[in-house]
């Protein structure tokens, strides 16, 4: 399955997908393959390749991911945005309610999803300095990115949620993930797209983030 989308059309037209996730049509197993092996094409530091993707698609399993889900974002509710947060909404007016809304939708939802993807890194950054933060960070974010490219291209829609963080102890601890040594990188909803048309975001213009030469 394709949409025969060019590089650049899946680039800028990859969304967080929540509300138009399609909750009644299995995910077949070989598109998560295919985009799991594209995904293992990103680069990693030193080549280490020390990513792993649990794919959840069993429906108890799935129904416990979402109560980890559920209590996380239950205990993280207030959290208060912060200066930057707000500053770039009123660049982007309506943005948070519209984020909010998807959001909200996801945590009503999240169970029925039909396959809830979750990529992990070896090693763990709790106490790590910055130059192992960014190498072990760097070493799964680019294919989990990839992941969610892949998944667009075959008419699969994704969102990245870190919002079960605060539970990853617990969200490891249902799924047997060894959390000493594993870390949980992201929470992925994967599922068709009801439609398939989506379109590039507004974002905050490219002369307020691109420098050059110096800062
Ligand atoms: C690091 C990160 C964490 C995110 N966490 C959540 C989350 O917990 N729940 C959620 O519904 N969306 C989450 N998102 C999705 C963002 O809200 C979304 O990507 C952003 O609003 C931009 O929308 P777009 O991806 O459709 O352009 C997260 C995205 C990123 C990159």
């Amino acid at each position: 399955m394709s949409l025969n989308l060019s590089a650049d059309d899946v680039l800028s037209t990859t969304r967080a997908v929540r509300k138009r996730l399609d909750l009644t049509r299995p995910v077949p197993r070989r598109l998560i393959e295919e985009c799991v092996d594209l995904a293992t094409q990103a680069p990693t530091g030193r080549n280490r390749q020390r990513w792993h993707f649990l794919v959840v698609t069993d429906e108890a399993r799935r129904r416990a991911v979402a109560d980890v889900y559920r209590a996380a974002v239950q205990l993280a509710h207030g959290t208060p945005l912060t200066e930057r947060d707000l500053r770039r909404m009123t660049a982007h007016p309506g943005s948070w309610e519209r984020i909010a809304d998807g959001s909200r939708h996801l945590y009503e939802h999240i169970h029925r999803v039909p396959a809830l993807v979750i990529p992990a890194v070896e090693g763990r950054t709790d106490r790590a300095d910055v130059t192992e933060q960014a190498g072990t960070w760097g070493s799964i974010l680019p294919a989990v990115w990839s992941f969610m490219l892949a998944a667009r291209a075959r008419g699969l829609g994704t969102a990245w949620t870190t919002a079960q963080a605060p539970l990853e102890r617990e969200l490891a601890s249902v799924l047997g993930v060894p959390h000493d040594r594993i870390m949980l990188a992201a929470l992925i909803p994967l599922a068709f797209t009801l439609g398939t048309d989506f379109r590039p975001a507004a974002r905050i213009d490219r002369d307020q983030v691109l420098h050059w030469d110096a800062w």
